[in-house]
């Protein structure tokens, strides 16, 4: 018989913390819109927080404020493309004028599609790394321009991958850089911590949700019996993501800077004792042999859930 896995978590809508936690304090999440950083806005905004939503899209961000209304919160978005300082700057402005001072900067924002290294062009490398590490450090920055002079204090949190520990075949653009922000979040930490700011790292496992990308959901395999395939039993939800950004950030984890937080239920633990057949990653992403075929084309947002289980979404 199967075991039956790690329990499912408590409901949509539920909170880890008291109502009004963050109260009086303002919130930012990049990426806001959309998928993991929508479902972190949105418990951010249920426990009180005003929530500035930033994006390139305004299909996004008119998604992410609408998300934050709905579970009773205060939002409002801020056009934003993270590679560059003044777009952040003005953006940070923005939210600051309409909203107060910023307390809370959830980096979530990230570009990212599978392709073999020896496929990849420069400008898709750079393009990656601008976004993943350039632009996670931008907005550290930024924030802690504002608090410092302010001597006021503030929590960072920067959303991750585990193949920043173990190399990510099919991802070198996104492992390198998520590989950086780690590094970058332990820094920051310590440069920080004398003036009030907490900096940690926040790690998703598998989590479902409607607004993977086309390239992401196109990984062979993605939705097939994810179930099975993760030590948990079952894939996890937004939720269980937002519950740990919403403690990461608050009084309650006021010890904790420079840690990142794995939520995966330790899929990225997990070892056979005997290793499965090694599968190259051309093979696994169904490349033919290189220099046989033309580099593929980019690919843009998926229109809707995958094609296999959803019953992770609840962002
Ligand atoms: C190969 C690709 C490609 C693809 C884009 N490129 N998609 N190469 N395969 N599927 C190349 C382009 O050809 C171009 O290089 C370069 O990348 C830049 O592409 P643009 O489309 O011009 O860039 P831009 O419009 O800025 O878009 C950035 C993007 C896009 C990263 C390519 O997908 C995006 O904006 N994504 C944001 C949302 C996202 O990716 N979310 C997923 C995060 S998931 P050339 O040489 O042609 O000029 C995540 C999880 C991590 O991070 C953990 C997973 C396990």
């Amino acid at each position: 018989m199967t075991p039956p896995g790690l329990r499912p978590p408590p409901p949509l809508g539920a909170s880890a913390l008291a109502p009004g936690t963050y109260e009086d304090r303002v919130v930012i999440v990049t990426g806001g819109g959309t998928g993991l950083g929508k479902a972190i806005a949105t418990e951010f905004g249920r426990l009180g927080a005003s929530v500035g939503i930033l994006s390139r899209d305004e299909h996004h961000r008119a998604a992410g404020v609408a998300a934050v209304e709905a579970a009773g919160g205060t939002a409002l978005a801020a056009r934003c493309d993270i590679r560059d300082a003044d777009s952040i700057a003005s953006a940070f402005d923005d939210v600051e004028a309409r909203l107060g001072p910023i307390d809370v900067l959830v980096n979530n924002a990230a570009g990212n599609f599978p392709v073999p290294a020896e496929d990849m062009s420069p400008n898709a490398w750079r393009t990656v790394v601008d976004i993943v590490l350039n632009g996670t450090f931008l907005c550290c920055r930024d924030l802690a321009r504002r608090l410092i002079p302010a001597r006021r204090d503030g929590a960072i949190v920067n959303v991750g991958a585990s193949y920043a520990w173990t190399g990510g075949p099919g991802f070198a653009h996104s492992a390198a850089a998520k590989a950086g922000v780690k590094n970058l979040t332990e820094t920051l930490a310590v440069e920080w911590g004398p003036y009030g700011i907490r900096v940690n790292g926040l790690v998703p496992g598998l989590m479902p949700h409607e607004d993977e990308t086309a390239a992401i959901a196109a990984v062979p395999g993605k939705y097939e019996v994810q179930d099975s395939r993760v030590p948990a039993g079952r894939v996890g939800f937004p939720r269980e993501l937002a519950w740990a950004a919403t403690y990461l950030c608050s009084p309650y984890a006021s010890y904790i800077s420079g840690h990142s937080l794995v939520v995966d239920g330790a899929n990225w633990q997990r070892r056979h004792t005997v290793q499965p057949p090694f599968i190259p990653i051309r093979e696994q992403l169904n490349r033919p042999p290189f220099g046989e075929s033309d580099p593929p084309q980019p690919a843009g947002r998926a229109p809707g859930p995958g094609p296999g289980p959803s019953k992770g979404a609840d962002s």
